[in-house]
């Protein structure tokens, strides 16, 4: 499927409902760069031009998403921790399978440019769990060939959740205690850095893969 018109610019997102992915939706919509966004979601969610949001089956991808028609470019927040989906194959679908069945869907909507959070220390060779699922994931983005990929790696990320955190909270905590010692490559980007850093990305275009780590991610979104 052919991408739109310069004049019409579309965007997909999926995670819209998370951290990131909220913070992404409000910054794209208020920058007027986009005639539309769509954002998956599987739960309904309130939107206001020019965000609409689709109800979507991610294990039913892309049957369930087939009234969107084309887009330019691709942001995904999707992600789980084991706790939440509770099992570690239950992860994997969501952090691995609706990633990768999520950037196809992009591919065939015309996508130039998939813009991907994924997480320092990502490799698919990882002897940790999490890092090894976000590694084969990115390896799995970049066999699809699309025209542009930019894979973002936050070490810890910052923001107001509704939700309670322990791991995070006590991450940040000690980010903040250690903060002169901590190398930038591991302090914690904030949901507004990451939002503001995919955007930057995604308007200056991106060929074949790239990288986009902490450091970057916050100077990307101005605090560096
Ligand atoms: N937390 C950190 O410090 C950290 C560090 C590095 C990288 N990351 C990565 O950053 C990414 C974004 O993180 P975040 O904190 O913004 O995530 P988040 O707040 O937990 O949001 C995750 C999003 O994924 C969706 N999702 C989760 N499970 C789903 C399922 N089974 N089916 C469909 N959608 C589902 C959620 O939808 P619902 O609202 O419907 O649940 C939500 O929109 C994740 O990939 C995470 O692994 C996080």
């Amino acid at each position: 499927m052919a991408a739109s018109a310069a004049t019409e610019r579309r965007a997909l997102v999926a995670g819209a409902t998370g951290l990131i992915g909220r913070r992404l939706i409000s910054q794209l919509a208020d920058s007027d760069r986009y005639t539309r966004i769509h954002a998956l979601v599987r739960r309904p969610l309130e939107t206001s031009e020019p965000v609409v949001s689709h109800v979507v089956d991610f294990d039913d991808l892309p049957a369930s998403a087939a009234d969107i028609g084309p887009i330019d470019e691709a942001y995904c927040a999707l992600g789980t921790t084991i706790r939440q989906a509770g099992s570690k194959p239950a992860f994997r679908r969501v952090d691995h399978d609706y990633v990768v069945a999520f950037a196809r869907l992009a591919r065939d909507l015309g996508a130039r440019c998939l813009l991907v959070v994924s997480s320092l220390g990502a490799d698919p060779d990882a002897g940790n769990f999490y890092l090894r699922v976000k590694g084969e994931t990115e390896t799995e983005l970049e066999a699809l060939d699309l025209p542009g990929l930019a894979l973002f790696r936050p070490s810890l990320l910052r923001g107001a959740r509704d939700e309670f955190r322990l791991g995070e909270e006590l991450g940040n905590a000690a980010m903040s205690l250690f903060a002169p010692l901590v190398p930038a490559r591991y302090k914690a980007v904030s949901d507004r850095e990451l939002a503001i850093a995919m955007m930057q990305v995604a308007e200056t275009g991106v060929s074949g893969v790239r990288v986009i780590e902490s450091e970057e991610i916050r100077r990307l979104g101005g605090t560096v």
